[in-house]
Formats: C-alpha cells, structure tokens, sequence
C-alpha cells in the first residue's frame, strides 16, 4: 500500500498514530508517545472521555451543520485549536509551519510552543488563520522579551502561559532510550567514549535503516533542529538540549505574570495553559488573563492528577460567575470526545497527540487527514445525537449525556494512544 493510500484510508485518529510510529523511529517518536511515571494520567485522559455515554435525539435531521465556536474573539470554524506541542520539527520538515498551515485550512488557530523548531515568523505567515504563541521562560527574563516581542511583531494574537512544568516529568520509555546521548558530538570524546559512541549508532542503525524516508527528510531539513524561538543575548539559538533542566531553571510563578502582561500588552489576550483546579483558575482570572486550559499536559507532568475531563467536571461547576473563557486538552482522539467536552461548556479544545499523529505519518496531507477524521466524527456525532450547532451542544450541557451502567472498563477498547 502506498503513503498516500494509506493516509487516505485511515478511518481514525488511530490508525495515523500507528503510521507516524511506523515512519519515525522510536527515539524521536517515543518523545511524542509518553506520558509520566506510569503513564496513569496519560490513559486516564482517554479512558474518562471513553467512559462517557451519550443521549440520542432520534427522527431529526440538518441541512446544514455548525461547528463554529468564539474564542477571545476569534471565530474557529471548528472547535479546536492545535496545542502547543514542542520539537515538531524532528517528526517532519518544518513541522511548525506544515502545521499552522493545515489549522489555517480548517479555520482554526496553530499553538506555536516556545520549544518549536520553526522560525515564528514562518509558522504565522504559513497559516490563514491566528496564530497563539505559548511561553516558556526557558533562557531567563531577557530571552523571553524578545520571544514575545518578536510574537506580537509576527502578529500573534494570544499568548499561552503553561503553568505546570517548574520541572520536567519523568517519561521513562524515553529517558531510556538516552536521545541526547545519541545526539552528541564525536568532537572532544576520549578514546573510550569513542568507542561507546560508535556502538550507539551502531544499536540505532536497525530503526533508521527501516525509516530511511524519514531519516532523508530529517537530513533535508538542516539536520538536527535548534530552538530558533529561544534566542540569547549573542543571537544565537538555543541549541537542542536537556530541556528538563532548562525548564526547572526557569520556572513560571504568579509572580512573573504582572511583567508578562505588561511586555505582551493590556489589551492582548492571554492563556493560562495547565491550570487543575478551581483556584488555580480563580487565581488566573485575578492576575488579569481571560482564559484557562485544563490540562495536565497530556499526561506528561505529574502522573495520578485527575484525567482533564474529571477536573472539568469536578471544578469548572465552582467558577459558575467567572468571566473566564474556559478551554481544556488531554485525551481528545476523535470527534466524540470533542462533542462530549462542548457538552461541559467547553469553548473549544486543544488537540496534541491527534495532531502529533497525522503530521508524523505524512506532513500537510496527515495532518489533513487526522482533521477531516475530528471533523466527520464530530459532524457525524452531532447529526446522530440530534444537535445542529456547537452552541447546541454547549447549552443542552449535561442533558446530552446519560449515566452508564457498564461495570468495570473491560468494555473499553485497549489503550493505543
Ligand atoms: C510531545 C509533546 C510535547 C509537548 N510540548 C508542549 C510545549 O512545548 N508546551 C506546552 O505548553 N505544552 C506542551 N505539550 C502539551 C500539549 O500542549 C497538550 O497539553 C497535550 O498534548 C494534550 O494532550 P493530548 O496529547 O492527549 O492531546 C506537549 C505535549 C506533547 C505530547
């Protein structure tokens, strides 16, 4: 079967997360893949939308359907967002700007992370539609002034302040496989690490001789990415690293958000990405940003949090006078989970590893791909439950859904991703 063909014919998110583990070897891909510790969060994202049961509405039928939704006053024909993911680029050429291309194309917004390969400037002119930058305060004060300058000269329009990463979690399945070991110089090793140098590619070699498509794009791409979005007083970029340390250097406290708000702009909106509870949010919301991510990052973070639709359920219902707008991520793989989190009054969510998927099995026409799949499931979903619009969905809340009576979770399909 062909790439293209078999693009063409995946029917689910799932079947693009096999293709793109199938192109990208597993020391680049596993990056994408992990969750923390025991990746509990990472199953519980998926498992808490999976556990969810729907209520129909029968003999009703649309012309026409509307997915559109309003976010900080930005009209998203769907109602989702790409969630700032870092190191696209190692998965495909320029993955940053293929990316907020394929958003512009659905009419919705490209989450640029701090940790991106792509020159900002590329990612916002590649795409049609809005781009949010996403802040790390990886490099100091300085180094994050200039990103944000630089954002707003490249005419993002929304900032995300991800607030849960003062250290990196531990993804085990990735952290021993030792990527950046394998990335290090033959330049200045004794003769020892040498020989241990030339072992470790000789171990890597079965992966890449079984990916050379992806290994000729990568080596097409200028090798190696750099984080071009983090420059340092000198000009250069930063280089690609352990990023584990960088961040717990750096770390984001309230404290921070007063000279953030004021480098990005009164007037200019902004993300708090990664919030679990309701004070948190209130805490937000107090600091002067106008919305809130539920997030446990994907379940990379800290393990056992609460899968994000649980904090959605338990927490939101305590910010009913907020003027937040609220938005969440975690777990989303098809257009019912979309559906089911708009039921919670959800004003759109941010898609990561379905994202990850169609990007890695094939650049612009995966990514294509994986989103026509969120759109037909959510469509689909949206005309066999009897609701015409997203604003439906949202105002018949928990009417949309119903108890289930299923014990136990033998009923779920195995965890893929
Ligand atoms: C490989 C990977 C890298 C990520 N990098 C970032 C990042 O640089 N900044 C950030 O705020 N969130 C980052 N996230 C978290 C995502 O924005 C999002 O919260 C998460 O992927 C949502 O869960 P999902 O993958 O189940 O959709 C990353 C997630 C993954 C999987």
């Amino acid at each position: 079967m062909t790439v293209s063909s078999e693009l063409r014919d995946a029917l689910c998110t799932e079947d693009l997360w096999r293709r793109m583990r199938k192109r990208v070897p597993p020391i680049v891909s596993e990056y994408f893949v992990g969750g923390a510790d025991e990746e509990i969060t990472l199953k519980g994202n998926v498992k808490a939308f999976q556990q969810t049961v729907l209520n129909v509405r029968g003999a009703t039928r649309f012309e026409t359907l509307d997915t559109s939704t309003t976010v900080l006053g930005h009209e998203l024909a769907v109602p989702w967002y790409i969630s700032p993911v870092g190191s696209l680029r190692t998965i495909y050429p320029k993955g940053d700007a293929v990316a907020a291309r394929v958003a512009g194309n659905f009419g919705t917004v490209m989450g640029l992370s701090t940790l991106s390969g792509t020159r900002m400037e590329e990612v916002a002119a590649a795409s049609s539609k809005q781009c949010w930058f996403q802040l790390y305060l990886c490099g100091g004060r300085d180094t994050a002034l200039r990103a944000i300058n630089r954002a707003k000269k490249a005419g993002f329009t929304a900032l995300f302040l991800t607030i849960d990463t003062g250290v990196s979690g531990q993804r085990r399945v990735h952290e021993r496989m030792k990527p950046l070991q394998a990335l290090h110089p033959w330049e200045g090793l004794s003769g020892n690490e040498r020989l241990q140098w030339i072992l470790r590619r000789l171990q890597l070699a079965p992966q890449m001789s079984t990916r050379l498509p992806w290994l000729t794009d990568l080596l097409g791409d200028e090798g190696v990415m750099r984080f071009v979005n983090i420059i340092d007083d000198k000009g250069e970029p930063m280089p690609f690293t352990d990023i584990g340390s960088q961040l717990a250097s750096s770390a984001v406290t309230w404290a921070d958000f007063e000279w953030i708000r004021e480098a990005w702009g009164r007037d200019r909106p902004i993300i708090i990405k990664g919030v679990h509870c309701a004070d948190d949010a209130k805490r937000a919301e107090d600091v002067g940003a106008n919305a809130v991510v539920w997030s446990n990052h994907g379940g990379r973070q800290m393990d056992r949090v609460p899968p994000t639709l649980h904090m959605v359920q338990s927490e939101m219902p305590k910010l009913s006078g907020s003027g937040l707008t609220f938005l969440m991520d975690g777990g989303i793989r098809c257009g019912t989970d979309i559906l089911i989190a708009m039921s919670h009054g959800i004003q759109a969510v941010g898609i990561g590893r379905a994202m990850v998927a169609g990007l890695g099995a094939g650049g612009e026409a995966g990514l294509t791909r994986s989103f026509e799949i969120l759109r037909e499931g959510l469509e689909r979903g949206m005309r066999l439950t009897g609701v015409g619009s997203v604003d439906e969905i949202r105002s018949m809340g928990a009417d949309l859904r119903c108890e289930c009576l299923l014990q136990g979770d033998s009923h779920l399909p195995p965890f893929v991703y």
